[in-house]
């Protein structure tokens, strides 16, 4: 993984030095594409290349200049059009997954317009270079729609734009020329690209004013040497941060060489771009998998999400993943969180455990397990490290994804998991003085386990059926659902 970040970053970095003496020279042309230039009287020529998709491998080639390729490639302005643009580029080609969206779009939404933006002559330059002629490419978009506007009254709110890294903040320049009333309806933004737009004011970059409803996945946003691929601030109303957002499950070294062998010599690219291009997958995922779309959770940040306590849905505090997201304008960003899995379909079900420890008298740091029974699966044996020493009253809490939907939770197993070594100290503690042995029972006392599911909003507590939740090291033992949890019970204010 190291490696993998390290050779990225160095790409990056001397993409950026090359680029600094071209951007010394060109400055002063930049400052000419401004806003408002659709109103140049002279046709407009496009640099980019926007093809219809047919379907299969099959595109038909529009040119906003001659209206008639509209009609022959079978544009049809009463249905919904979605563009789909490409971000930076190494070798000059249309990547793979392109053709995987466009499918996965007409898969759902047969009807669909969808259009791809080839803008690769000029994404294939040095990073700076490619990043000054984004909003080239956003105005070539601008313009097309603007035609679509003027000659065949087409809805701007019809049009959902969907671009990767460079291409998120060219869908975002798109929506930033339109001078119109009219606003485009949504964009997506597939891990907008982080260099020369982290921290830039929101006419520099892609942001929720450029279209009626903005959303984000961040999926690589690790930071190394002050750069990261992936821009790490909010950009959207909603912004996605899957497994935190800095780098993906599945991504790291030792899926290189399944990719080596997978794809070839290809595979270590495939590598580099694995959790850049995981935002791209998670988009195609929510339209596959209809029955298994993403939740998540608005959080501060990451470290507060993986305590748990952030599985919310109330006020819009959660929303879906992807193409079925609930829109929802808020004023401001949005930061959601979840985790996934490392492969399609992607989902993982959210469950926050809230353990209270009561009368704790031995300090201890201890290694629980937990299996979880529902009515329809069981959960199989999940781990809990506690960081921390437990003493007193204390109430943990924590989060545990599984990727299967248990129904409704019934029983609930622990198991104190003690440290074979201590276990071996005891044992000849215990030789040495054998009549102290009820000083062998070190004793850890649950109280109430609540748990709480986040795709269900569900809470269910569970009391321990013997013992009052005395627990000995190495013991299971079996909580079920609390005698006072009846269906009409008033429900508590507090929030887990
Ligand atoms: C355009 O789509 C609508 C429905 O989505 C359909 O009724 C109409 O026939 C289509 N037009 C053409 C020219 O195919
Ligand atoms: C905890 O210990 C106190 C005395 O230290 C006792 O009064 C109380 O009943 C105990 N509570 C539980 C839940 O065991
Ligand atoms: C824990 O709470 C119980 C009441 O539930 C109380 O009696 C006891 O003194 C508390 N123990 C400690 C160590 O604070």
């Amino acid at each position: 993984m190291f490696v993998v970040k390290v050779l990225w970053c160095l790409l990056l970095i001397y993409h950026l030095s090359e680029g600094k003496k071209i951007k010394g020279i060109r400055a002063g042309g930049v400052e000419t594409e401004q806003r408002g230039v659709l109103r140049e009287k002279e046709p407009h020529v496009s640099s980019s290349i926007f093809r219809l998709f047919l379907g299969g491998e099959d595109t038909c080639t529009l040119d906003p200049l001659q209206l008639h390729t509209l009609t022959s490639c079978g544009f049809n302005s009463s249905n919904p059009l979605i563009i789909i643009t490409h971000g930076w580029s190494v070798d000059g080609m249309m990547e793979s997954w392109v053709m995987r969206l466009a499918t996965a779009v007409r898969t759902n939404l047969i009807d669909a317009n969808v259009v791809l933006t080839d803008w690769l002559s000029l994404a294939q330059q040095h990073y700076p270079v490619a990043v000054q002629r984004t909003r080239t490419v956003g105005k070539d978009i601008a313009h097309l729609l603007q035609t679509l506007q003027e000659h065949y009254k087409y809805p701007l709110r019809n049009a959902h734009l969907i671009g990767y890294s460079l291409g998120a903040h060219i869908s975002g320049f798109a929506g930033s020329f339109l001078t119109g009333q009219e606003k485009i309806g949504r964009i997506t933004g597939l891990d907008p690209a982080g260099p020369l737009f982290e921290g830039m004011s929101t006419t520099d970059r892609l942001s929720p004013d450029d279209a009626e409803f903005v959303d984000a996945i961040h999926t690589f946003t690790h930071e190394r040497m002050g750069l990261s691929v992936g821009i790490k601030q909010a950009v959207a109303h909603y912004d996605f941060y899957p497994n935190g957002g800095d780098f993906q499950p599945g991504c790291d070294l030792q899926n290189i060489y399944e990719h080596i062998s997978q794809y070839g010599i290809l595979g270590f690219g495939q590598t580099v771009k694995c959790a850049h291009e995981r935002s791209v997958h998670l988009f195609i995922d929510s339209l596959l998998n209809k029955d298994k779309q993403s939740m998540a959770y608005r959080c501060s940040d990451n470290s507060a999400f993986d305590k748990g306590v952030c599985l919310d849905c109330r006020k819009n505090r959660c929303n879906t993943l992807g193409y079925d997201i609930k829109k929802v304008r808020t004023g401001t960003s949005k930061r959601l969180y979840l985790k996934t899995r490392s492969r399609m379909p992607y989902k993982l079900y959210h469950y926050q455990f809230r353990i209270q420890f009561v009368n704790q008298t031995e300090k201890v740091e201890p290694s629980l397990t937990i299996s979880l029974t529902g009515t329809k699966e069981e959960s199989g044996a999940v781990d809990i490290t506690f960081n921390e020493k437990i003493s007193g009253n204390k109430t943990f809490t924590f989060l545990i994804t599984l990727d299967r939907d248990l129904g409704e939770l019934m029983l609930l197993n622990m198991r104190w998991e003690a440290s074979p070594l201590w276990e071996n100290v005891w044992d000849k503690v215990q030789t040495i003085i054998p009549w102290r042995t009820w000083e062998r029972k070190r004793l850890l006392n649950v109280g109430k386990v609540s748990v709480k599911a986040g795709e269900t909003q569900k809470r269910t507590s569970f009391c321990s059926m013997t013992n009052e939740g005395q627990m000995e090291a190495s013991e299971d033992i079996v909580f079920v659902r609390c005698k006072e949890e009846r269906p009409k019970r008033p429900r508590r204010k507090d929030n887990l």
